[in-house]
């Protein structure tokens, strides 16, 4: 049987590049398959966050993800540290995994920056936990923007070791990742070299999921370009990163293809396309936002959600972690 699962950080300013890379997909998958999603509260710790701060980020991304559409009775959604099996399994992996293995992952590099020493273990040891996460259930399928594809690379590892090692043919699923979409890699409205990435110190950089019609489109307004006009075919973008990704989150937000955008409005300045774009990304996140904040209001009916996705989640993982320990030969008493 086929199963998703999928987590995002609670570490605020979930942006475009989260919602046409995961979310929106989320969305899109629930109705095929028995789904999971995780607001990954222990990944978030793997950097400094202000207690009262990670509180507000987990329940206002429990309240995107709503909002955007997935349906908690139909899937599961909680916080992750509310089932402690995520992190049992995630141990057992800190010693199935090998260092040479976690040497190689970019994510590590990239967040460490030059004071790696000053890094966190956790946030050295964070695709081992993100590997617990998707295998603590079995899931056979996670959908994720194209940055995750190494950490869902080494998931596969991980299973496979796991199985050779114990003896255990086919007991962990050798995971897919599901990366769809035009838009799986959205880049930042500032320099087409980055990724739109929650962390940027630039507001400009990114579309925030919350942000409202003026702020979207005096972001697009002064997103960077270049002074060509829009070619009329994908090959003319190639080496415009910054043109590119405004045709992309375009293609992607009309659910259609940057062919077919470009065939559309090749040959026009990119002050007309903006203002399309601003008003495509209005008439699409607006009502997100709108949501958003309606139920961000209500607490109580948000840990509801949490406290039942954490109950309905542990149901599924408690017996695949006891055969674990079973296999492992620690004694269950
Ligand atoms: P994170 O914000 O790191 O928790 O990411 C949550 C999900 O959003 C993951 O599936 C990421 O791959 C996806 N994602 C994050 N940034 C981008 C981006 N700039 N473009 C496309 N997908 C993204
Ligand atoms: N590492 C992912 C990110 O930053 C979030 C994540 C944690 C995740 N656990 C996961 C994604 C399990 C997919 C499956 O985007």
């Amino acid at each position: 049987m086929s199963r998703i699962f999928s987590g995002i950080q609670p570490t605020g300013n979930l942006h475009l590049g989260n919602y046409l890379g995961a979310v929106r997909n989320w969305v899109r998958l629930q109705h095929d398959y028995e789904s999971i999603y995780c607001v990954v509260d222990l990944h978030a710790i793997t950097v400094w966050q202000e207690p009262a701060e990670l509180r507000r980020a987990i329940r206002e991304v429990t309240a995107i993800l709503i909002a955007a559409g997935i349906d908690p009775k139909k899937n599961i959604v909680f916080n992750q540290s509310q089932n402690p099996d995520h992190a049992q399994l995630a141990w057992i992996f800190n010693c199935v995994a090998r260092l040479g293995w976690l040497n190689r992952m970019t994510q590590f590099k990239e967040k460490a920056g030059k004071d790696r020493e000053n890094a966190s273990v956790g946030l050295y040891s964070y695709p081992n936990l993100m590997a617990a996460d998707i295998l603590a259930y079995k899931a056979t399928h996670v959908p994720v923007g194209e940055d995750q594809k190494q950490h869902l690379e080494l998931a596969r590892d991980i299973a496979q070791k796991f199985n050779n090692d114990f003896g255990v043919p086919g007991f962990f699923p050798l995971t897919e990742p599901l990366i769809l979409g035009e838009a799986t890699r959205v880049m930042s409205l500032r320099d087409g070299a980055k990724k739109m990435s929650k962390s940027d110190p630039s507001d400009y950089s990114r579309i925030n999921l919350t942000d409202d019609a003026d702020a979207i489109a005096q972001k697009i307004r002064k997103a960077k370009t270049d002074p060509e006009p829009l070619p009329s075919e994908p090959a003319g973008l190639e080496a415009r990163p910054e043109a590119k990704n405004l045709v992309v989150i375009y293609a992607a937000l009309a659910d259609t293809t940057v062919a077919a955008v470009l065939r559309e409005v090749g040959g026009q300045q990119f002050s007309a396309f903006k203002q399309r774009l601003a008003d495509l990304c209005v008439e699409k996140l607006g009502p997100i936002a709108g949501e958003m904040n309606r139920l961000i209001a209500d607490t109580a009916y948000l840990d509801a959600v949490l406290r039942d996705g954490a109950g309905r989640a542990r149901a599924l993982s408690r017996p695949i972690l006891d055969e674990v320990m079973d296999i492992v030969g620690f004694v269950r008493a």
